[in-house]
């Protein structure tokens, strides 16, 4: 019998409007495959609310229902979209650009992709040297501009009927940059924002208007976002959920699954060296160094949470543990990656492990798009505010409390995350011990 009280969830009424900065090849493919979906030309796999269901109670009931029927989440038809780039392309010539759906497929839902042209960009070239475009917002401050995104949300609001809303970051990754002091407090923020201060990026002024209008955030780029003390502090103070950061897909994903099974078995490992080759235009983006660094610091720690060196310096202090991007455009969105994992077992013999992914980039990320709107729009409509570490399950680099360690471990951050629901349900949480079944 469930132990606690369900927490209050109001109904997911009406339509939800997804407002996404960044209509590039991951923006186009979720909102194509939300369409062929919606249309039956598709299946939404790779999608934990659509496809996934969830255990309650004992092994012994027989209960697990999908999760979209347990928790009362948005529906796939309730689904209106917006977005901004610094480019004019409407969203179905960007997912032709793109390259990673077919053509014949997006001939299907033409229309509706064309009327999603997106709104004129918050852009600095500072923050993103390989690309430049037309579409953008010229002239005043950046509190002016995050105005002009307050007033474009709002405007959408209206204009779609959306009875909620949630921004999802799809955007170029910017340069990498550190927490500066006028990261520090929201005071801070904003008098920052009104003088024009180069420390704050694009993604943030983004990050900082939807807050502003009580508009769930999550930031699917590894960038500097909303992961700063003065965004957390509007986040708390407008009690709006948020989350990040960098989707967790192709290479770190594996990573993430092969890792905690090395730890569990107390297998060594000596060094791991990860190499990508991609030739979509995130792949021309991340091909300036500064924008690797980004990348390269969510990506790289995802081995030293796991295997903690600190608790097993035997078998994980010394690993050489490099990760290379190289752009290579004849495979545009279909990235290849390789692994070579130098592991030790008994007495410290050597052995190895080859892994060679052939992903499709936004493929593995569209649906974590999905995911992460529907989750956060749930999360609001159960009155959660703040970081949502449950959401960890989609990041490469989770956003936390300040001081807690995040959990990278695929099978804990599922684990975690099917709990939250349980927990919001009032069902037991499951922990696995089972020793009722033997009594
Ligand atoms: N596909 C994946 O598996 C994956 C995984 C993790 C993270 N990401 C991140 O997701 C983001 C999107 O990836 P993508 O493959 O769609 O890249 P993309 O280059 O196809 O799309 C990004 C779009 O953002 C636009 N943009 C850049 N700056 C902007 C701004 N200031 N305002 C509005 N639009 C802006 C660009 O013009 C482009 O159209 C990247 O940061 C990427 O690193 C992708």
């Amino acid at each position: 019998m469930p132990t606690q009280e369900p927490v209050k969830i109001a109904p997911a009424e009406g339509r939800l409007g997804v407002l996404i900065p960044g209509l590039g090849a991951v923006g186009t493919t979720f909102i194509a495959g939300v369409e062929a979906v919606r249309r039956g030309l598709g299946k939404p796999f790779g999608s934990l609310t659509q496809m996934a269901t969830i255990r309650l109670g004992k092994r012994t009931e027989g209960r697990t229902p999908l999760i979209r029927d347990f928790v009362p989440l948005a529906r796939l038809e309730d689904l209106v979209f917006a977005g901004w780039d610094i480019f004019e392309d409407n969203a179905y010539e960007s997912a032709v650009k793109a390259g990673v759906l077919e053509r014949t497929l997006l001939d299907q839902l033409r229309v509706s992709l064309e009327a999603i042209r997106p709104m004129k960009a918050v852009y600095d070239p500072n923050y993103l040297h390989n690309l430049t475009g037309p579409n953008i917002k010229e002239g005043g401050s950046l509190m002016e501009k995050a105005e002009a995104l307050m007033e474009d949300i709002e405007s959408f609001r209206r204009n779609s009927g959306a009875a909620r809303l949630v921004m999802i970051w799809c955007g170029s990754t910017e340069v990498y940059h550190k927490p500066a002091p006028v990261h520090q407090t929201l005071a801070a923020f904003e008098k920052g924002l009104a003088a024009n201060d180069p420390e704050i990026a694009p993604s943030q002024v983004y990050a900082y208007a939807a807050l502003r209008c009580g508009v769930p955030f999550a930031n699917g780029a590894p960038n500097l976002t909303n992961d700063v003390p003065a965004l957390v502090e509007l986040a708390r103070e407008r009690q709006v959920p948020h989350c990040g950061k960098d989707f967790k897909t192709g290479q770190t994903l594996m990573k993430t699954i092969i890792a905690p099974g090395l730890k569990a078995r107390m297998l060594g490992v000596t060094g791991w060296y990860s190499t990508n080759i991609l030739g979509n235009r995130d792949g021309e983006v991340l091909d300036d160094p500064a924008a690797f660094k980004t990348k390269e610091e969510t990506k790289l720690s995802v081995l030293d949470y796991i295997l903690q060196p600190q608790l097993y310096p035997d078998l994980y202090k010394d690993i050489f543990h490099l990760v290379r991007i190289n752009y290579y455009p004849p495979r545009g969105d279909a990235k290849e990656g390789w692994d070579n994992i130098d592991i030790f077992g008994w007495l410290g013999y050597p052995m190895q492990i080859k892994v060679n992914f052939l992903c499709r980039d936004s493929i593995l990320a569209a649906p974590l798009v999905l995911d992460l709107v529907l989750f956060l729009d749930l999360a609001q409509r159960a009155g959660m505010k703040g970081i949502q570490e449950w959401l960890s399950f989609y990041f490469k680099a989770p956003l936390t409390a300040p001081g807690l360690y995040p959990e990278h471990d695929l099978f804990i951050q599922l684990m975690k995350l099917k709990n939250t629901l349980r927990w919001m349900r009032g069902e037991d949480l499951i922990t696995h011990l089972g020793l009722e079944y033997y009594d």
